[in-house]
């Protein structure tokens, strides 16, 4: 049986304890397909599970890593075979099921996504479930009708892991984009994304108890929720609309029925963890081709099985700033 390298989280009497061990196959869980996991990412659920949140994960010592992609080594369902390249993203993997901060992983054969020829498997873990998912709210906002010509769009949390790779994205696509951050020193990164207008977190905020805002975006992808995502609802364009990706600020919503009454505009629900898998591989094959973005290495921060409880240190105090990537093996 082979040993192999893992970050493990345990509960402890004085709280969630990290550190890196060497682990044994068996350890892992059943399933179809293992794994040898090359590169990982962090992303704020990893977060959340490394520090005992039971919404993410409730048994512990655990292994985190809500990504992985990697070589299957042995695989019991006929779809996959030893040396194959493969991308698991989502489904419970680091929630319950051990996840990708680890040299190896063992998953059910309906997680598993073949890697896109065109995407090398480091480029879909700088993406990772953020950028997955930055693409699925442009993919979900282009299907009721955005368009580059539209109007201006924004992008909540700009600077952090979806916000990143959607203003690269929306900018890739030909659109006008509008980037809320609360770090005015990433103002140059932000345009080098493509950001041609940088909003602070209190220009967001303001205007709060008003019914509605002036019309400014045609589209949103909004990151951190709170009183962000409804102030952005209330000054989306007539018949505008707004993709929800996440809760960094907070998961309530100060919310009227005035703007979808007054303005036909949408709120749109993204959830990259349980989208069935054709079309997740759907989401992925656009990654690979026609949205495939060059230079993705100006997102990402290199680290390691050492250095990655710092990592998730800084993403649960929103100090991180693009893509945080976990090189197990180049
Ligand atoms: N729906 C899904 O399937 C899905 C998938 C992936 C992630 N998510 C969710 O999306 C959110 C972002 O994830 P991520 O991995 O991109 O995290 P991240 O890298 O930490 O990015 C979040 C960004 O939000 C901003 N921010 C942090 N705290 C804030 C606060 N209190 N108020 C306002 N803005 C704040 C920061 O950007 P600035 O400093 O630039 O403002 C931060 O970098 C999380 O809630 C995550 O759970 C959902």
């Amino acid at each position: 049986m082979t040993n192999f390298r893992a970050f493990r989280v345990e509960k402890t009497d004085t709280g969630f304890v990290r550190s890196v061990v060497e682990r044994d196959e068996a350890s892992l869980p059943a399933g179809d397909v293992l794994i040898e996991v090359r590169y990982s990412s962090v992303n704020f659920k990893d977060g959340l599970s490394a520090t005992g949140n039971p919404g993410v994960t409730r048994n512990f010592p655990h292994t985190p890593g809500i990504d992985a992609a990697g070589i299957v080594l042995s695989s019991s369902d006929a779809r996959f075979a030893a040396g194959d390249e493969v991308i698991v993203i989502g489904f419970d993997l680091g929630m319950n099921t051990s996840g990708g901060f680890a040299e190896r992983v063992r998953v059910p054969a309906g997680w598993v996504v073949r890697r896109p020829a065109g995407l090398s498997l480091h480029e879909s873990m700088i993406l990772g479930t953020a950028g997955f998912t930055a693409a699925l709210a442009v993919h979900k906002l282009e299907a009721v009708g955005l368009r580059p010509e539209s109007g201006p769009v924004l992008v909540t949390g700009a600077s952090g892991g979806v916000g990143s790779v959607a203003v690269r994205l929306l900018s890739h696509l030909g659109y006008e984009v509008a980037a809320v951050t609360g770090k005015p020193e990433q103002e140059a990164f932000l345009r080098g994304l493509g950001a041609s207008r940088i909003l602070s977190r209190e220009e967001m905020r303001a205007g709060s108890e008003k019914p509605l805002l002036p019309e400014a975006w045609a589209g949103i992808v909004d990151t951190v929720g709170g009183t962000m995502l409804f102030n952005g609802v209330k000054s989306l364009r007539y018949g505008g609309s707004l993709a929800a990706c996440g809760l960094v600020e907070s998961p309530v919503i100060p919310a009227t029925v005035l703007p979808f009454l007054l303005r036909h505009v949408n709120l749109l629900g993204i959830d990259s963890v349980q989208l069935p898998l054709p079309q997740k591989e759907e989401i992925w094959q656009k990654l690979a081709g026609p949205w495939y973005l060059r230079g993705l290495e100006t997102l990402e921060e290199r680290l390691t099985l050492d250095t990655l409880s710092d990592a998730i240190d800084r993403i649960l105090a929103g100090r991180m700033v693009g893509r945080g990537v976990l090189h197990l093996a180049d």
